[in-house]
Order: structure tokens, then C-alpha cells, then sequence
């Protein structure tokens, strides 16, 4: 698989040269800050075949089985404060429809904040970590992990996902190559390394574009518990703006929203 990758690459890509592929880690995640913190260079590329540990957002197991998806960490080193990087999962997730869309001809919307969908079923999710150090107030790695299910149908999945999960080739009712899209997620990721810092606005732009939170009644599930609200507009720093039922404001920045009165879990 890796050279059916490399071969998709473009030539100028410098990231083919530190490219990793894996049979079975825990997380490439893991993996990948491991690595990070030993120096490892912005734009190692770790690609695993199989996760027995793979993890998404609030804790939750991304479930990774052999041979059918695509399961990829890099590494970034912007170098710049915590506060600009904010945007980063937003913006991970428009490269990530721009490679899919490339691949496969169907754009997914994204569920804020990190949650790839089609047909109402997850088909991915995004999952960003940061290390900033004390000393300066800068990051000093992000490792920024998609997983992205190719050729899964609902069998595939356990029980408890059969209504939330999906996979490309559900969506598309044919098997997608999982070396074709490992490749075009390397080179968005490349493309949107240059940008990331310097057009910030546009890409939250494109990701408002994509958000199919934006303009819905949700639930918004906190640890304090959970309340209704409309999902109005991300903000700079891809945080969810909603409107209450009385009508105030709030900026929900971590946590898990729901869409209300859709099938499955959007
Ligand atoms: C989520 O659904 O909340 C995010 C899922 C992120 C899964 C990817 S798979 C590659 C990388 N390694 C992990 O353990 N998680 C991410």
C-alpha cells in the first residue's frame, strides 16, 4: 500500500519522504505523539492498517477494524500560541471532505465539530491534540488523527453503531480505495499546512460551507447537562454560536451537540 501511495503523491510533496505505514498500533495518535516528542518533523505521516486502541473525541472508541478504512496521523509544527490554532479541527475537516470529495465525487458535511457525514451516518471523525510549551506559549507539536471508514457495510460495525456509522462505500455503493484516499488526505494536509495560519478566515468560511449543524434546533449535551438550542454560526475560533430559547446567546466551545428530529445520531 505504501507504494501505491507514494505513486499517488505529487512529486513536491515533502511529506512522502517521512511517510509511515503500520499493520496494527493501538492509536496511531499515541503513535504519532510518541514520536512527537521526540523531535519527529512537521509532516511525518503515520498510516495504520489496523487500531486496537482507536480513540475519538470525549474518550469515545473510534472503532478501526483491519483493511477498511483509512486510519492516519500527522504531525504539525506551526509554530504559533494555543489561541491561533484554534481553528485547526475546522479546518482539518474541510481538507478532509476536499479529499474525500476527490476520491469518491460525494462531499461529506461535517457535524460540528469533527464528525464526517453522509446519508446521515458518520464515515469519520477528526481528532486534534495539542503539546504547548510552558516556557514559550507555543505549541510545540499538534498531532492531528482522522479516521475515515471506507469499506465497511453495517455488519461490519457493532450493534450499537448499526444506526450511527457509515462508510464511503456505503455512501457510494462501490469499494473506494483506501490507498487513493490515504493519498489525497496527505495532500490536502500538505496544501492546508501552508495556509493555516495565514487564511484562517477563508477556511472558516469553507468550513461554515460544509457545517450541517449550522441553522438546525439542537441539543447541546454538556457535563452540567443538557439544554435546546439553534445552531447559528461558527465563530473565529470554530466554536459554535447557538441562540436559547429565550432568545440569548451562548458560545459552546467543547462538549457534543445533537441534531434534533433527524434519524440515526446527527
Ligand atoms: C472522533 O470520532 O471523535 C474522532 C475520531 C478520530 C479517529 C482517528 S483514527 C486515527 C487517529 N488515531 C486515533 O486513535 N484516533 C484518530
Amino acid at each position: 500500500m505504501k507504494a501505491e501511495i507514494l505513486s499517488q503523491l505529487s512529486a513536491a510533496c515533502p511529506w512522502k519522504d517521512t511517510l509511515q505505514l503500520y499493520d496494527t498500533v493501538d492509536s496511531t495518535n499515541d503513535l504519532a505523539k510518541m514520536l512527537a516528542r521526540t523531535g519527529a518533523p512537521q509532516g511525518t505521516v503515520l498510516i495504520a492498517d489496523c487500531q486496537t486502541g482507536g480513540r475519538g473525541r470525549m474518550g469515545r472508541q473510534f472503532v478501526s477494524q483491519a483493511g477498511m478504512g483509512v486510519y492516519m496521523s500527522v504531525i504539525l509544527r506551526p509554530g504559533c500560541s494555543p489561541a491561533q490554532l484554534m481553528h485547526l479541527t475546522c479546518a482539518v475537516g474541510t481538507a478532509m471532505c476536499d479529499a474525500v470529495e476527490d476520491v469518491t465525487g460525494l462531499r461529506p458535511g461535517i457535524k460540528w465539530i469533527n464528525d464526517l457525514v453522509l446519508d446521515g451516518r458518520k464515515v469519520g471523525g477528526i481528532l486534534t491534540e495539542l503539546s504547548v510549551d510552558t516556557a514559550t506559549n507555543l505549541v510545540d507539536w499538534a498531532v492531528v488523527g482522522i479516521g475515515i471508514n471506507c469499506l465497511q457495510n453495517s455488519s461490519n460495525f457493532p450493534e450499537s453503531l448499526h444506526k450511527i456509522a457509515g462508510s464511503l462505500a456505503m455512501a457510494a455503493g462501490k469499494p473506494v480505495d483506501r490507498a487513493a484516499l490515504s493519498a489525497a488526505m496527505i495532500q490536502a494536509l500538505w496544501k492546508l499546512s501552508s495556509r493555516l495560519l495565514t487564511e484562517k478566515a477563508i477556511l472558516l468560511d469553507r468550513y461554515r460551507k460544509d457545517c450541517i449543524t449550522l441553522g438546525k434546533a439542537i441539543t447541546v449535551h454538556t457535563a452540567q447537562g443538557a439544554y435546546p438550542a439553534v445552531a447559528r454560526d461558527v465563530d473565529a475560533d470554530g466554536s459554535l454560536v447557538v441562540t436559547l430559547p429565550d432568545g440569548s446567546i451562548r458560545t459552546v466551545s467543547s462538549g457534543e451537540v445533537s441534531i434534533r428530529s433527524e434519524r440515526g445520531y446527527i
